[in-house]
């Protein structure tokens, strides 16, 4: 499987409180680095969850982008495709974490959106899609390469999944070459212009979607799990709704990218549309009982303990 993505390093600082306009905290906590990014930690779930996985991003020549590339390399992922840029620093994002939960984050995207600028790149990423079992986008890079990639991947008859997180409008052929789409409820509200506030309101809402010509769409709902939308043998649309297990929160960061993740090994191995979520909200649910993002995230073998 190829995910083509960002790659972030989280810089976490526990604070006593949000700073406030020209304000200085001091007595604040040390600074934690978590490897991050939304391509990232995809690649992460995907590899822990026991499906081969090759990554393409770019990081820049600080350390950062050195510790960016062990961690996936210690997590078992092919960086092959992770060009070093000369020019652009690593991604970052920095995040204030205060007592109350609340949090404000500054992401610097740096070499992140200058994928889709190196030509050399581009066409060993269009080599790769062409023999990849699937392609797994996300939008933290520029939008320009999203579209351009899943054009490739659907002209090559290679299945597209598509997070689309950080929301952001997508052009209507661009989302009908997708295979399936993957939105949280407030990306789902925010592509539709539809209020989603219940499992019945994204069962509308997915509908439409696919009735617009996207072949799977799968909405996020938090503690209340998932609902696919895809067609039936009769070619009629069909509604799956998949209940997440109780558990105790501990950490929902990467939630997101887990079920991604998982979504994608279980659809590849051809697992059916109602396996393949039921894994997802598994996965997904056992990572929010577990700290960290990539380093929260569960192996196949511990899904399986927990709910099989
Ligand atoms: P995002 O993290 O992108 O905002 P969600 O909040 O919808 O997306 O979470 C993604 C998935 O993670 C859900 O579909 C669900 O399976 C799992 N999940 C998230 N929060 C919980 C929770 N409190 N309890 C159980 N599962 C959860
Ligand atoms: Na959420």
């Amino acid at each position: 499987m190829l995910v083509v993505g960002s790659l972030n390093m989280d810089q976490v600082v526990r604070v006593p409180h949000l700073p406030a306009l020209g304000e200085t905290l001091l007595g604040a906590g040390s600074l934690k680095l978590v490897p991050g990014g939304k391509g990232a930690n995809q690649a992460v779930a995907i590899a822990r969850l026991g499906a081969e996985v090759t990554i393409a991003g770019r990081v820049g020549t600080d350390p950062f982008g050195d510790r960016l590339l062990k961690a996936l390399q210690a997590a078992q992922i092919d960086t092959g495709q992770i060009v070093l840029d000369e020019q652009e620093a690593s991604g970052v994002a920095f995040i204030f974490l205060a007592p109350d939960g609340n949090n404000s984050i500054v992401v610097a995207a740096g070499a992140n959106m200058r994928l889709g600028q190196d030509q050399a790149q581009l066409e060993r990423i269009f080599a790769e899609i062409r023999t990849a079992k699937a392609l797994v986008l996300q939008l933290e890079i520029p939008l320009e390469t999203v579209k351009l990639l899943t054009s490739v991947a659907h002209e090559a008859h290679i299945p597209v999944i598509l997070n689309l997180a950080p929301a952001q409008p997508l052009p209507q052929a661009t989302l009908q070459q997708v295979s399936v789409l993957v939105l949280n409820e407030t990306e789902a509200s925010l592509l539709s212009g539809q209020r989603v506030d219940s499992t019945e309101d994204a069962r509308i809402v997915a509908t439409v979607l696919h009735e617009h010509g996207i072949a799977s769409v799968v909405i996020t709902l938090g503690a209340r799990g998932a609902i696919l939308v895809t067609t039936d043998e009769s070619g009629k649309p069909h509604s799956i709704y998949q209940e997440a297990p109780k558990v105790k929160v501990v950490d929902t960061t990467a939630a997101g990218d887990c079920f991604v993740g998982a979504l994608a090994v279980a659809l590849t191995e051809g697992q059916t549309p109602e396996e393949a979520l039921r894994f997802a909200v598994y996965a997904s649910a056992l990572k929010v009982t577990r700290f960290g993002a990539q380093s929260g995230l569960p192996t196949r073998e511990e899904v399986i303990a927990a709910y099989y």
